[in-house]
């Protein structure tokens, strides 16, 4: 296993407000992340933490009359409550208030002084008093401070520096030589055109205007900035620089930082060129995700309930919204957060698309066979597609999740889970309980179901810590070797003892009317027009969206209740209106195109002892020469028409969509005229 270690870590979040479910995002992702190595096998090292120096937040603790360390305590254990709401799983957490941690960014200070990457000089900037803040001249507003609007002045601070410009060529070859270090490829450039090339300054890494913040053992009127205490975290959790620093040795470099686009910079730059004077090797990967946004911009705790993972998650549960998050948006891109998008995913894809077919399966594995497939099974047609498009799936998603496409790995899993709810329609396993012959057939295809299922439960693993247990337990796989990672190789492992028990819905359908008219309430403080006609225009697309979802899911329940008789009886034909239809197998004989029509082929078919000419709009995905000595399926009894002045006797079939059209052929070879029933 040794080789086989990954080391994966959110940025660590200011403990300055709550957080809300744009911080959860990066987390969640590295999560899932962390969670999918493991399940593969990996050592996994995960790290997150908080990041509690600065003076933001020591004005903010001055403000509500406690010490720093006071005020970014109590929200501290706030946001560890969060995460373990949100079944986190980090190995460590770190606080940048730790000891070890103060310590080892002291050693790393030190280092890079006495080494001469850290110098002493001045810092000139714009100081505002008031403030205690320096700005650029490019950061004033109207020539003054951008934070309080009063006057600044022009102001030397002894300060330390960082030679980063020292750095430049190095990182610059970096970025150039390893264009998987920055993901997604659009940030590199940025930091390659915007910031490198035109060139780098020094960096002022010491404060003395405040003092929250980790002192400078040799200058104690100085701490750290807290850009270079923020990023040494990823090393000083793992014992860097200290006796105990076997993690650092096992798991650094790092694989992956997961960061919001805006710390790229930092991450890219700061980062490496520490590292590069500390003479450490470099993190693999910086990932740059996009922002959640809301509607109206930006988000921000303020914006309230719409916005607060704790009332989110209790609300619609953990494992929806974490799917939410990995769904919606490509990983990388900006994406907007709403309500309306969110419970759109759980009716369409959870509750319709994965909660309907487990319990679907589980109701026919129960009425059917008494809760146990019996091993008398008999295959047929459709289950070799099934079969293929299921197993292709764990392969999509492992490269998928290799590259962080969280969005399309779960997009591949939910193809997987259609191809099984498309099974269920083509097989129709309540006219097959019909018939006691059929018992065999009926068979395999729960079983086949509870197959598929089985697989899909592992591959979400990963992105939902809460469902597929709640999977198990209703089709009945006790055992967990079956559903560990590697077993969604295999076909067929479903155990054959297994017995389901009927569970509550896994994803119980929301009432989008209903939570519309909250949301309404909370967009109300814009003007009520404005949320009047948005609620209105999510109210029909959803209502577009409903009903489609109602047809799908009356089916569902219609045939849960054995009413499959009295289904929408209009849509039907009997079996004496079938019995009308002349389905013949006939052999192509000849096929040639047909003058002045592109889509047309004359087709000579034998039809036993009888050969026919046929018409068929095929000439644009068929060859002639391909079709000679195929068997098709002709509808021998269909009135005889003139096409294009050739005659037509019957109509072969074939499968289309709009791209593709495809012939409707038989399994094996059989005599020519043989009748389809
Ligand atoms: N403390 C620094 C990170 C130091 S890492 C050495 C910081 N903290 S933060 O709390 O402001 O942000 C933490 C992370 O949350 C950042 O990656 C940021 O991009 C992310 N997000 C904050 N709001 C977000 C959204 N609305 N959407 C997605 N991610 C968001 O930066």
């Amino acid at each position: 296993m040794a080789d086989k270690k990954y080391y994966i870590t959110t940025p660590i979040y200011y403990p300055s407000d709550k957080l809300h479910i744009g911080h959860s995002y990066t987390t969640v992702a590295a999560d899932t992340m962390a969670r999918y190595k493991r399940l593969r096998g990996y050592d996994v090292m995960f790290l997150t933490g908080t990041d509690e120096h600065g003076l933001k937040i020591q004005r903010k603790a001055e403000e509500k009359g406690l010490t720093p360390k006071q005020y970014v305590d109590e929200i501290v254990a706030g946001i560890k409550e969060l995460w373990k709401l949100m079944k986190i799983t980090n190995d460590k957490f770190i606080r940048t208030t730790d000891k070890q941690h103060e310590e080892t960014v002291q050693k790393i200070f030190k280092k890079l002084y006495d080494q001469g990457d850290i110098y002493k000089s001045e810092y000139e900037g714009w100081y505002c008093t008031p403030c205690e803040s320096f700005w650029t001249k490019t950061q004033l507003v109207d020539g003054k401070c951008p934070d309080c609007g009063r006057e600044v002045e022009l102001t030397k601070e002894e300060s330390y520096f960082f030679r980063l410009s020292k750095y430049q060529d190095r990182l610059i070859k970096l970025l150039e030589e390893n264009p998987d270090f920055i993901q997604p490829a659009s940030r590199r450039n940025e930091m390659l055109n915007n910031f490198l090339r035109p060139g780098l300054e020094d960096l002022c890494v010491s404060r003395t205007t405040f003092n929250w913040g980790i002192p400078v053992t040799f200058d104690p009127g100085h701490v750290v900035y807290v850009w270079i205490d923020a990023l040494s975290n990823y090393i000083s959790a793992l014992g860097y620089m200290t006796d105990n620093d076997a993690d650092f040795k096992k798991f650094w470099p790092a694989d992956a930082h997961l960061v919001g686009k805006e710390i790229v910079r930092f991450h890219t730059i700061i980062w490496p060129a520490m590292l590069m004077a500390l003479g450490e090797p470099l993190p693999k990967q910086v990932y740059g995700h996009g922002w959640l946004l809301l509607e109206g911009g930006k988000m921000s705790k303020s914006k309230g309930n719409v916005v607060d993972p704790v009332v989110l998650v209790g609300k619609y549960g953990l494992d929806a919204i974490r799917y939410f998050l990995l769904r919606e948006v490509p990983f990388g891109s900006d994406g907007i957060f709403n309500n309306e998008a969110l419970i759109n995913r759980i009716n369409s894809d959870l509750a319709n698309d994965l909660g309907n077919l487990v319990s679907r399966t589980v109701a026919m594995i129960d009425r059917y066979f008494d809760g146990t497939i019996p091993s008398f099974r008999e295959p047929g047609v459709f289950d070799e597609d099934l079969i293929n498009v299921v197993m292709k799936t764990p392969v999509e998603v492992e490269r998928l999740m290799d590259e962080l496409q969280f969005n399309l790995a779960l997009s591949e899993i939910w193809k997987a889970i259609s191809r099984t709810n498309k099974y269920i329609d083509e097989t129709q396993p309540w006219v097959l309980s019909k018939d006691e012959s059929k018992k065999g057939r009926l068979a395999q295809v729960l079983y086949n179901l509870a197959e598929s299922i089985r697989i899909i439960s592992v591959l979400i693993q990963p992105f939902m810590p809460e469902t597929p247990e709640k999977i198990w337990e209703q089709l009945g796989i006790n055992d967990k070797k079956l559903v560990e990672w590697d077993t969604v190789k295999t076909w067929g492992k479903f155990p054959e003892s297994a017995k389901v028990n009927k569970g509550p819905a896994l994803f119980p359908r929301i009432d989008l009317d209903k939570e519309l008219d909250e949301l309404g309430k909370i967009i109300g403080q814009r003007s009520n027009g404005q949320a009047a006609a948005e609620k209105k225009e999510a109210e029909v697309k959803t209502e577009e969206k409903e009903e489609k979802q109602a047809g799908m899911e009356k089916e569902t329940l219609k045939e849960n209740k054995e009413e499959v008789k009295e289904e929408k009886q209009e849509d039907y034909i009997t079996i004496d209106e079938f019995a009308k239809i002349d389905l013949r197998v006939a052999k192509v004989l000849e096929a040639e195109k047909i003058e002045g029509a592109d889509k047309l082929l004359k087709l000579k078919l034998e039809l036993g002892d009888e050969v026919r000419q046929v018409v068929s709009g095929i000439a644009k995905y068929y060859k002639p020469e391909e079709l000679v000595n195929k068997y098709v399926i002709l509808v021998a009894n269909l009135k005889p028409v003139k096409l294009r002045g050739v005659e037509s006797q019957g109509m072969i079939l074939a499968a289309s969509t709009n791209k593709e059209l495809v012939l409707v052929t038989v399994e094996k070879v059989i005599k020519s005229g043989t009748k389809i029933s």
